[in-house]
């Protein structure tokens, strides 16, 4: 909300095609408050639309290990800035000015300051880099600010598809296909042959998504059966499985009585 004199350029450009439009500066202070108001509330709509100050988008996701840059609205100056500072939770990141640079220890080798357009580049991201960035950069003149977030994912990796039987008899057994992956904030989505599964009386889906289980098994569930794991950073498929099933309830009861005899 300390925003609102912080707008990028493109709102600011806005707000003073307003103002002319209107010539309220001619009007009477009725019009003056109703123009404030305005601008105010353009401030909080384009806070909410493109993102927050001069960083234009509201978060970001990234992998382990992977680099993130955050890209300020801002062209190339023809002056130097006078300084730029970025935090993290409130953590200094880099406080650069024209005498000193001063980068916080977890991030010695790590970034790259634009010192053009004040833009950051981290590298290497831990889990623990989720979190709130905000940046103040003070041309001359004026401050300027922005502030997003940051979610770090482990990328989906390791999937595994296994079925808890192989002996499937129609219309008698049900079985569960579990699927298994590492990564951070999984979804799972089902596919038999080519079309996706949908829940139904016969088709459960549990534990978040990861296990499928069909009662009273039919000769049409064959599969193949996929799983398909992903996070906002990745996404990978399992092997096919197919589910081998006897049609014949009589036959199966039979060579069992059979086996018996
Ligand atoms: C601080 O870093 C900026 C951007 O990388 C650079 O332009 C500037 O010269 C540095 N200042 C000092 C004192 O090292
Ligand atoms: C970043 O990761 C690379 C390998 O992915 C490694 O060589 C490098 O030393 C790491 N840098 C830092 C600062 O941790
Ligand atoms: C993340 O932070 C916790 C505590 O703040 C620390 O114990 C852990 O080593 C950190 N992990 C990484 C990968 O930096
Ligand atoms: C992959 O998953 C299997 C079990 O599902 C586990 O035993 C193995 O350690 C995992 N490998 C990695 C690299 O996570
Ligand atoms: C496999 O799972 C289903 C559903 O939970 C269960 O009815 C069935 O008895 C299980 N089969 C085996 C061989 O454990
Ligand atoms: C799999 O697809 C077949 C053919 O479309 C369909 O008859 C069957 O009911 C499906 N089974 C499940 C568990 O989705
Ligand atoms: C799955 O990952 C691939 C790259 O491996 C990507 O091109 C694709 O857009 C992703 N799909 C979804 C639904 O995330
Ligand atoms: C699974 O069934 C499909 C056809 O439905 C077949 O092309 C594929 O070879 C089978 N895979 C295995 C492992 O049996």
């Amino acid at each position: 909300m300390e925003d609102h004199s912080l707008l990028p350029y493109s709102a600011r450009g806005r707000v003073k095609e307003h103002k002319t439009n209107h010539s309220f500066l001619d009007h009477s202070a009725d019009d003056m408050e109703t123009a404030v108001i305005y601008v105010v509330i353009l401030g909080v709509i384009s806070g909410l639309t493109s993102g927050v100050g001069v960083l234009p988008a509201d978060s970001l996701n990234a992998a382990v290990g992977g680099t993130v840059m955050f890209t300020t609205t801002l062209i190339p100056p023809e002056t130097q800035f006078v300084s730029v500072v970025w935090t993290f939770n409130g953590n200094n990141i880099i406080t650069s000015t024209t005498a000193l640079n001063t980068t916080g220890p977890e991030y010695e080798g790590r970034i790259t300051l634009f010192s053009s357009t004040g833009s950051l580049e981290v590298r290497n991201l831990t889990l623990n880099d989720s979190g709130e960035y905000r940046v103040n950069i003070i041309p001359a003149g004026r401050s300027l600010s922005g502030h997003t977030r940051l979610d770090v994912y482990v990328p989906v990796s390791n999937i595994t598809l296994t079925a808890n039987s192989s002996d499937l008899v129609e219309f008698f057994s049900s079985v569960s296909l579990s699927c298994s992956s590492s990564g951070s904030s999984l979804s799972f989505l089902w596919m038999n042959s080519s079309s996706e599964v949908t829940a139904s009386d016969r088709v459960q889906l549990t534990d978040g998504g990861a296990i499928l289980t069909i009662i009273s098994v039919t000769r049409y569930d064959q599969g193949p059966f996929r799983c398909r794991v992903f996070n906002p950073v990745s996404n990978v498929t399992s092997e096919p499985v197919n589910l081998s099933i006897s049609c014949e309830l009589l036959t199966y009861t039979l060579s069992l009585i059979s086996d018996i005899i």
